[in-house]
């Protein structure tokens, strides 16, 4: 069985996306593949209430529970790795999933863990990318899948989806916009990859 597991952080929306594909283009008589864990980095997710009433497996690690330790990034990431691993995972997808990892993490799951960013990457790394690309007068944005890799937001891009933005556009009409690519995008992008 290929192991999918989606990690976010808040509304989880992508993650529904890919969900309802899974289910619709019946990815498990096809490729032997589903979505095997939703982890949030976040007890409050709302992602979290739809991924338990839609059946799905679903565990959190709160970032916050490793303020105290010593290294509190990789004690995170320990824990991650360890509610993780278990699964021997396929595919790592990060949906929204808003923690920057460590070098050692994205080394441990290189050629297995893809992120969509809400930009048209390499333009626009990092956060608020909606607002900077109206400042900057763009006339086009849209929403990039890749492979994570050490360097955030720089790994190889796999696939891209392209809107136009509207004189009469604000950051949330925009980001409305991308998000609504981005359910189109990654759904199909890891489609693709389960193919191959
Ligand atoms: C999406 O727009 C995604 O591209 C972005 O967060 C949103 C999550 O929405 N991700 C990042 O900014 C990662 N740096 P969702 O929780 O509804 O899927």
């Amino acid at each position: 069985m290929k192991n999918i597991v989606i990690l976010i952080s808040g509304t989880g929306s992508n993650m529904s996306a890919i969900v309802q594909r899974a289910k619709t283009q019946n990815w498990q008589a096809r490729f032997n593949a589903r979505v095997a864990l939703v982890l949030s980095s976040t007890p409050n997710a709302k992602g979290l209430v739809w991924a338990k009433e839609h059946g799905l497996p679903a565990q959190v690690v709160d970032h916050r529970a490793f303020k105290e330790a010593p290294n509190p990034r990789s004690a995170f990431e320990a824990q991650l790795i360890q509610a993780i691993d278990p699964l021997e995972p396929h595919l790592v997808v990060l949906a929204g999933f808003m923690r920057i990892l460590s070098p050692e993490t994205t080394r441990h799951y290189e050629g297995r863990m893809m992120n969509i960013h809400p930009s048209l990457l390499p333009a626009f790394t990092g956060l608020n990318t909606h607002q900077r690309a109206l400042d900057a007068g763009c006339k086009f944005a849209g929403a990039t899948v890749h492979w994570v890799s050490e360097e955030l937001d720089a790994g190889n891009i796999i696939d891209q989806a392209v809107v136009p933005i509207l004189q009469t556009d604000d950051e949330h009409s925009l980001a409305l916009r991308v998000l609504r690519a981005e359910h189109q995008l990654y759904p199909r992008v890891i489609e693709e990859h389960l193919k191959r």
